[in-house]
């Protein structure tokens, strides 16, 4: 261990093997933190951890264990020096939040609270939580800023907004404890190295890894959802973020809250959306293949248009993403051949 590690910040990453805390793993290390990871692999395996390790040079330590074993969270706490902790770690596939609502609440809700227990209990007082931009409600005007009407329309959404409120009211009762709650829209995207990505377990629900499917053949098709929404083409329109702007969002969170207490609500987007179509052919110029797709029914639950304010983040966080959709195109497809190598 170099002593510039040694002397790092430790910060607690729960989810922090899976999709966007891998990423913000690398970030967490490139900014002189040291990320220790508590992850239950249920939707992830300890391989991303060690190709974080490859980027960055060290393996982060990575501790397998859930958000609501108390025990766990407790011994973790006593061991390691613990500033801040980034709370990735949930369930997030909305139809199967729709199937199974108690395993959502159980997993999002109840697990976000037993951390918070556990933060209390060892005198943690920093957290950024991972919220998204499905807790506003349908039909609010675009683009959306963060005091917009809330009103989620499935489980997954809920159980955000819970456990959104449920930080703002331990800090309303507890002055010193600090939170960022971010509103993600649609990272996309992959490490430029091409050596971390996503892996969606099972046929994909969101769009860029559908379309990366049938691009490498495992997919035959994409279904749009949907061509008569009122937008360019009559596709869906949404905002697009390379999830290395959004990891580098995360550090940016830590540092803001070093000088404020209270909880704090940023949208994490570009600002720009763009349609289902468009990104078809944005996918199609990065990898050189015609991108098989049929129009299908709207998609229950889906809003036309989704893109975010982002003055908000861009004044108080000091962030603002720098990667275009060419970009986030062009790294996915970086990983999806280099798993294929
Ligand atoms: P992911 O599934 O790739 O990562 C989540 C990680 O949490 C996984 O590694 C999983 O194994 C772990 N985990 C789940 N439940 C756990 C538990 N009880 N204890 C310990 N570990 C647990 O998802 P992601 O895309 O990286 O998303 C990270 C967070 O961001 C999630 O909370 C998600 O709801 C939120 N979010 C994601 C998106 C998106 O489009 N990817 C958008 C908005 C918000
Ligand atoms: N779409 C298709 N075909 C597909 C998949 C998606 O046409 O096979 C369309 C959708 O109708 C939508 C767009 O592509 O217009 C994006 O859909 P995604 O499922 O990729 O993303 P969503 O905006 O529906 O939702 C995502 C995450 C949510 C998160 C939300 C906001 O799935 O968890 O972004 O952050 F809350």
């Amino acid at each position: 261990m170099t002593e510039q590690t040694h002397q790092a910040p430790c910060v607690l990453v729960t989810g922090g093997a899976g999709y966007i805390g891998s990423h913000t793993l690398v970030s967490l290390v490139e900014a002189g933190y040291r990320p220790l990871v508590l992850d239950n692999f249920s939707n992830s395996a300890r391989q991303a951890i060690e190709r974080v390790g490859v980027l960055c040079g060290e393996t982060p330590e990575c501790i397998e264990g859930d958000i609501r074993d108390r025990s766990c969270l407790d011994d973790i706490f006593q061991r390691h020096p613990v500033t801040a902790v980034i709370h990735f770690a949930g369930l997030k596939s909305v139809g199967e939040s729709v199937r199974e609502p108690l395993r959502y609440y159980d997993n999002n809700v109840a697990g976000s609270v037993t951390l918070l227990q556990a933060m209390q209990a060892a005198g943690v007082d920093t957290l950024v939580f991972s919220s998204s931009a499905t807790v506003y409600a349908p039909g609010v005007t675009m683009p959306v800023a963060e005091d917009a009407p809330l009103g989620p329309i499935n489980p997954y959404g809920q159980s955000k907004l819970m456990v959104e409120q449920v930080i703002r009211d331990h800090c309303l009762a507890h002055p010193t404890f600090r939170a960022a709650l971010l509103r993600y829209f649609n990272p996309t995207g992959a490490h430029p190295s091409g050596k971390l990505g996503e892996s969606p377990r099972g046929t994909p629900e969101n769009l860029v890894p559908y379309i990366a499917q049938v691009a490498t053949g495992v997919r035959d098709a994409l279904t749009v959802f949907g061509n008569d929404y009122d937008t360019v083409d009559g596709t869906g329109v949404r905002d697009y973020i390379h999830v290395m702007d959004l990891a580098e969002g995360h550090v940016h969170a830590l540092d803001a809250l070093r000088e404020r207490t209270g909880a704090h609500t940023w949208n994490l987007g570009t600002g720009t959306g763009y349609s289902v179509l468009e990104m078809v052919r944005a996918y199609e110029k990065a990898c050189g293949r015609e991108i098989a797709y049929t129009v299908g029914e709207r998609r229950p639950g889906d809003v036309g248009t989704c893109y975010a304010c982002t003055r908000k983040a861009a004044s108080e966080l000091h962030w603002q993403a720098s990667r275009d959709l060419e970009e986030m195109m062009r790294d996915n497809w970086r990983w999806q051949v280099s798993q294929d190598a």
